[in-house]
């Protein structure tokens, strides 16, 4: 059989393109090793299980985090707000000068402050899926706020637009992405 027939039918550029229509959110996985801190923007985190707490973080198997992971086997997730979206980009390794961050110690877990949620997770199977690896992990810990999230959409950062309710209630509102201060990142 020709390797061909197993050639998938569209480019690199089209598969991320097409996956960059899945709006998500945006998280700093963190770990402590080797006393010190480190930091890694992700937007592969997902729920997985409510009975037990599972969820998990999809990383790039050329990352620090990756290679630290392993030994550690506890990560912590920072569910970035609206206005962290320097944070994003400096746990991505695009720091701008001036950005800095600021870290509360959960269990021995460093947990962002300023996030919308954290959540402390125990992990419980690792899955090699080609270019990267599964962390699947217990969460043994979550707290959240009431601030707006962070959202990443088509390759840019977005945020949410706060609609008033079409009933006419103050309080009833309907929450749209909207495109505001959006920053190309590839
Ligand atoms: C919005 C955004 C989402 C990202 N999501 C992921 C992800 O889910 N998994 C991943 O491996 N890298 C992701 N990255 C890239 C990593 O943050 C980046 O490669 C980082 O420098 C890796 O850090 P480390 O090698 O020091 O651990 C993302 C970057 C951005 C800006």
């Amino acid at each position: 059989m020709s390797d061909s027939l197993h050639a998938p039918a569209f480019s690199d550029r089209d598969f991320r393109t097409a996956l960059g229509r899945f709006a998500s959110g945006v998280t700093v996985i963190t770990v402590h090793h080797e006393d010190r801190t480190h930091g890694m923007t992700a937007n592969a985190f997902t729920s997985v299980s409510l009975e037990p707490p599972l969820v998990l973080v999809s990383l790039d198997n050329r990352s620090n985090m990756h290679r630290i992971l392993p030994s550690v086997r506890r990560y912590g997730v920072s569910v970035l707000a609206e206005d962290q979206e320097a944070l994003s980009n400096h746990f991505a390794g695009k720091t701008a000068p001036g950005v800095q961050a600021g870290f509360t110690m959960r269990d021995g877990i460093p947990l962002l402050d300023g996030a919308v949620a954290h959540f402390i997770a125990e992990v419980t199977e690792i899955h090699p899926a080609g270019d990267h690896t599964l962390y699947l992990a217990r969460v043994t810990y979550l707290e959240w706020h009431d601030r707006r999230p962070l959202l990443f959409y088509g390759g840019h950062y977005h945020n949410l637009r706060v609609h008033k309710g079409e009933w006419g209630e103050p309080e009833s509102s309907l929450f749209s992405i909207g495109g505001i201060d959006a920053k190309g990142i590839k």
